[in-house]
């Protein structure tokens, strides 16, 4: 049998031309970004360090580290969320702020993640408010609530040493000076009462509201809130250069991760720890640092990229 160039034998007469190289080359990048979506960023966890002054003029050396959105399920590995706790420890925090959705669905994981949280050390204390998945399944378009779930985690969360805020504030003292600390039930809960939650605020003293949906910043407008710490979105968690986070809502797009100022007001959401489906794409998981020294200024409305702590590795899982 004569000697054929392998192109012949493949029905094309130029390699280089071959349509089925470059869709074989498209395959090739998608089959890689799908694999490093699901094995590897989903528990890339980085730690986003941001330092400013909380009120104009006044350098306050308080320290807060915040996760946000665990959704600790049955497939969530161990390993990972003992970094996160490990992570969060190592900065010796004054306070450890805890943003909702500690569990994915239902109430069987309840115990398992406030005992993994029961591990967080901070000086001041960790505070807690819940999340939509903390009251419910999830959906904007309808929630289905879960009896008493909230109240099942809320009594976990506490039994471990957490202090879970509904509706209220707390006055913390920290080297002779004093931090108001509010947190408000999630706004789809319909126990979401930032009035009641701020009836004591001092607008004298730094306040600091953890509030599990980014938009709650909307129903104190006219309040003193420093910042405002919230999560939710989880950044969207698939992230396209070219048509942005496509798994959030066009309304929400504008509240999808970073820091934002709405006139005296901060808003930090989030990007969480944790998932419900497992895959993250550029939106690592994030636990969020903050130091109030440093200049007060920040664009208007607009979502910073907030600096990571790069490079570090992926947690085997
Ligand atoms: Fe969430």
């Amino acid at each position: 049998m004569p000697n054929r160039p392998p192109s012949r034998l493949f029905g094309s007469s130029s390699p280089d031309r071959d349509p089925r190289k470059g869709l074989a080359r498209w395959v090739g990048d998608r089959l890689a970004q799908l694999s490093y979506a699901v094995l590897v960023e989903p528990t890339w966890l980085e730690v986003n360090r941001l330092r400013f002054a909380l009120r104009e003029g006044t350098e306050t050396p308080f320290k807060v580290v915040q996760i946000s959105d665990i959704h600790y399920h049955g497939r969530t590995p161990l390993a990972y969320m003992l970094h996160c706790v490990k992570s969060a420890n190592a900065e010796n925090a004054d306070i450890i702020a805890l943003t909702g959705d500690y569990i994915h669905a239902g109430g069987r994981h309840v115990d398992k993640v406030a005992e993994i949280l029961g591990n967080l050390r901070a000086k001041s204390g960790v505070f807690a408010v819940l999340g939509n998945h903390d009251h419910a399944i999830r959906a904007s378009w309808g929630l289905k609530f879960r009896r008493n779930l909230n109240v099942r985690v809320a009594q976990a969360l506490t039994k471990q040493g957490i202090r879970v805020l509904h509706n209220e504030l707390v006055v913390v003292e920290h080297e002779g000076r004093k931090f108001q600390i509010s947190g408000v039930d999630d706004l789809w809960s319909r126990k979401c009462l930032p009035e009641v939650a701020l009836a004591q605020l001092d607008p004298a003293l730094p306040h600091i509201m953890l509030a599990h949906h980014p938009l709650t910043i909307h129903l104190i407008e006219g309040k003193r809130c420093d910042l405002m710490l919230s999560g939710h979105t989880h950044g969207g968690q698939i992230h396209s250069d070219r048509f942005g986070s496509i798994t959030l809502s066009n309304k929400m797009k504008q509240y999808a991760a970073g820091l934002y100022t709405f006139g005296n007001q901060r808003l930090y959401v989030n990007k969480g720890v944790g998932y419900g489906w497992r895959i993250r794409y550029n939106r690592r998981p994030e636990i969020a640092v903050f130091e109030f020294v440093g200049p007060p200024a920040f664009p208007a409305n607009s979502a910073q990229d907030t600096p990571a702590e790069l490079p570090d590795t992926p947690v085997p899982t």
